[in-house]
């Protein structure tokens, strides 16, 4: 998947740190990583919602090194820091139910984890922080498509968990000059996302269903629409991020997405059809927090980092449902 490199420079002389890495795109960028020869590689993960398996083929690697750990606990996260240049911050907890559900725990790791990651990263002099901010940002705003800078009140703990990593992104990397860049994510799917569990994203839970012959069950009347995005594009994102010159680096924050929307009405067909299944839907009622339409304008990151997804949803449903089937 990862034959075209997405950087030019040489990263034998260069180490990582990924948080979260055990986690379904944190461990899609440690193969990136890993497959173009890095000189180090380290996972912080605590395995909350991540799993070994993920990094298992990577442990016996002399360029790697998981640290079971928390970001909660700012001595773990300074235990990881040492000798890191570059740091992929993905450790969260992510999904908008569990947090309406458990607000606490979603404050201390989106937010607490977060600064404390920023504080142990500046105390390392660690030279760039890339880190996963959620389109959920936008909350109620109507506008589409959505662009950076206009954003409307957000509807969920986990979306104000978020916002909170764009506003100290900001401060910190003006108070104390550090290199800070937000990703705004937008519905990621790919290889290694889990579909077990209540709080699922779609599509995994959708292909899981599909591939044992159960209905998928949408949330309202399957009319809402996502910029759904392959996973191999967020890894784009998070390297161009990392070594982009000549931007602003103050907490400036990107959409990452496709900037192509699709319903998901149109997604079950697209997924009935490449799996050759008749399996009907059901439907269910709405989700609270959930937001209606979601389309990102991405023209931002295109200009700026030369990003450019490259991957569209029904090739990327293709890699995906491939993993799927080895499972
Ligand atoms: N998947 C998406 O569509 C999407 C959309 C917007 C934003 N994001 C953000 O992208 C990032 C990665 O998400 P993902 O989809 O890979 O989720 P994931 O759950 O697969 O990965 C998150 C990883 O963080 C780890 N983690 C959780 N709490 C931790 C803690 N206290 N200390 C250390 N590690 C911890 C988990 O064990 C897991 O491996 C998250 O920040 C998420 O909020 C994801």
């Amino acid at each position: 998947m990862y034959s075209t490199p997405f950087h030019t420079n040489d990263f034998a002389s260069k180490t990582f740190l990924v948080t979260g890495g055990a986690g379904f795109i944190g461990s899609n960028i440690v193969e990136y990583l890993l497959k173009h020869n890095a000189k180090k590689v380290v996972v912080l993960d605590n395995l909350a919602t991540g799993f070994e398996e993920n990094i298992n083929s990577f442990l016996s690697l002399s360029n790697f090194t998981f640290i079971k750990g928390d970001i909660c606990n700012i001595e773990d996260c300074k235990k990881a820091c040492v000798g890191i240049d570059h740091i992929f911050h993905q450790a969260a907890l992510g999904s908008v139910p569990r947090s309406i559900q458990n607000p606490i725990a979603t404050h201390n790791v989106n937010a607490t984890g977060f600064i404390n990651m920023l504080i142990a990263a500046r105390d390392a002099k660690v030279k760039r922080i890339v880190y996963a901010s959620s389109s959920s940002v936008y909350g109620d705003s109507k506008i589409l498509p959505k662009v950076e800078n206009v954003i409307g009140k957000q509807l969920s703990p986990y979306a104000v968990s978020k916002m909170t990593n764009e506003l100290y992104g900001e401060i910190f990397a003006k108070t104390y000059t550090m290199e800070i860049i937000g990703l705004r994510y937008f519905n990621i799917f790919g290889p290694r996302q889990n579909p077990q569990g209540e709080y699922a994203a779609a599509i995994p839970l959708f292909i899981n269903a599909l591939l044992n012959a159960q209905s998928p069950a949408l949330n309202g009347d399957g009319e809402q629409t996502r910029d759904f995005t392959f996973v191999s594009n967020a890894v784009q994102a998070n390297i161009k991020a990392m070594f982009a010159q000549n931007i602003n680096t103050e907490g400036t924050i990107f959409n990452i997405a496709v900037g192509e929307r699709v319903s998901l009405n149109q997604l079950i067909e697209i997924l009935k059809k490449l799996i050759g299944t008749k399996t009907q839907q059901t439907y269910r009622a709405e989700r609270a927090g959930d937001v209606r339409d979601s389309l990102a304008d991405i023209s931002k990151a295109q200009t700026l980092l030369k990003y450019h997804p490259n991957v569209k949803i029904e090739e990327g449903l293709k890699y995906t449902l491939a993993w799927f089937k080895t499972k």
